[in-house]
């Protein structure tokens, strides 16, 4: 039995930097699902040779990798219970990404999604459940797991805008809720062009960030401050207030970086260019009056997100800044490819 499937990357607005228990969010997130930024997968089960619990191997980019596949044995032996069916059979998997590595792309939540989408499907269509594939239940469930794979994967699985974290009667800390109705429909749209300021590898893994978070002195003040933040961005989104969502935007990003500054130990991922790009945006912005902003996630490159219609000033100007670019947009969630 084979599968492939494409599950893409996705940017917070409001981030999750925080974590209890088993991946369970301090704070409601939200974010835009990519459309180019993408993993995909490809699954083929075959005979077993052995009693093993788990017969798996990872191929990356055509080689295989070690690394990867022990962490997805682990979380696969871990909910084993979900994966009853693919579990009586060897399991191969090939991956690859459309964007390279380090490039401020988050590469956990479309890899991870895509795993588990993939095995999800795979063991619904063993138990003659192929119907239920991609239905409600079937997509929460795949953000549930994904969510333990990696907290920000569960919101991949989405299409749209995407929230996951306790938050009034709309989200649950559980798995992510497409929230993409709550939203004006010119946010669908809506593109964002990455500046790769540098390629560098992160110092420091979002575990050990998200980590560092437990002793935080801003800790309450930021799990608050984002709650309100939450309240206030999906307002702006509602009424298509682009001057409240780039305010709240930038603000939350440099709230994720100002964090990670006053952590003990202290570490800084943004770098000079960073703040070179950051500033030169703004007087983009002012001068043309264009609703452009940044957006960051854990590294020193730009989420430069703006409405469709501004694409060919923006993309003029960004290329003015003379550093690569990567142009993507908001887009579907997890799919089988074929
Ligand atoms: O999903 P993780 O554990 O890699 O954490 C992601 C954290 C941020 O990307 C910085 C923020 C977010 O909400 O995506």
């Amino acid at each position: 039995m084979k599968l492939t499937v494409r599950s893409p990357s996705n940017i917070a607005l409001i981030k999750y930097w925080g974590k209890l228990g088993d991946q369970l969010p301090c704070n409601p997130s939200v974010s835009f699902t990519l459309t180019h930024a993408f993993t995909e997968m490809s699954f083929e089960l075959c005979d077993k040779n052995s009693s093993e619990d788990i017969e798996l191997v990872f191929f990356f980019e055509g080689l295989e990798n070690q690394k990867f596949q022990d962490k997805i044995i682990k979380f696969i032996l871990k909910e084993k219970e979900y994966f009853k069916n693919v579990l009586s059979k060897k399991i191969i998997l090939n991956s690859k990404n459309t964007f390279p590595h380090s490039s401020g792309i988050a590469s956990s939540a479309s890899s991870m999604s895509a795993m588990v989408y993939g095995l999800l499907a795979l063991d619904f269509k063993l138990s003659h459940k192929s119907d239920e594939v991609s239905s409600q239940t079937f997509l929460n469930l795949a953000s549930r797991l994904s969510r333990l794979a990696s907290g920000s994967a569960s919101r991949s699985v989405f299409p749209g805008v995407v929230l996951w974290g306790d938050y009034k009667d709309i989200g649950t800390n559980d798995c992510a809720v497409d929230v993409s109705h709550m939203v004006d429909s010119r946010f669908l749209t809506f593109r964002d062009t990455i500046v790769i300021v540098s390629k560098n590898e992160k110092s420091v893994s979002s575990r050990a960030g998200h980590g560092l978070m437990e002793n935080h002195p801003y800790r309450e003040v930021r799990f608050q401050e984002a709650r309100k933040r939450m309240d206030e961005l999906l307002m702006a989104m509602k009424n298509y207030d682009l001057e409240a969502f780039i305010k709240i935007v930038e603000k939350d990003a440099l709230d994720l970086h100002g964090l990670m500054m006053t952590s003990e130990p202290s570490f800084m991922l943004i770098e000079a260019k960073t703040i070179d790009c950051i500033k030169k945006l703004r007087t983009f912005r002012e001068r043309t009056n264009i609703p452009v902003c940044f957006t960051l996630d854990a590294g020193p490159n730009l989420h430069v997100l703006y409405p469709i219609e501004y694409r060919e000033e923006v993309v003029a100007f960004l290329t003015q800044l003379d550093l690569p670019l990567i142009h993507d947009e908001v887009g579907k969630g997890s799919e089988i490819y074929e």
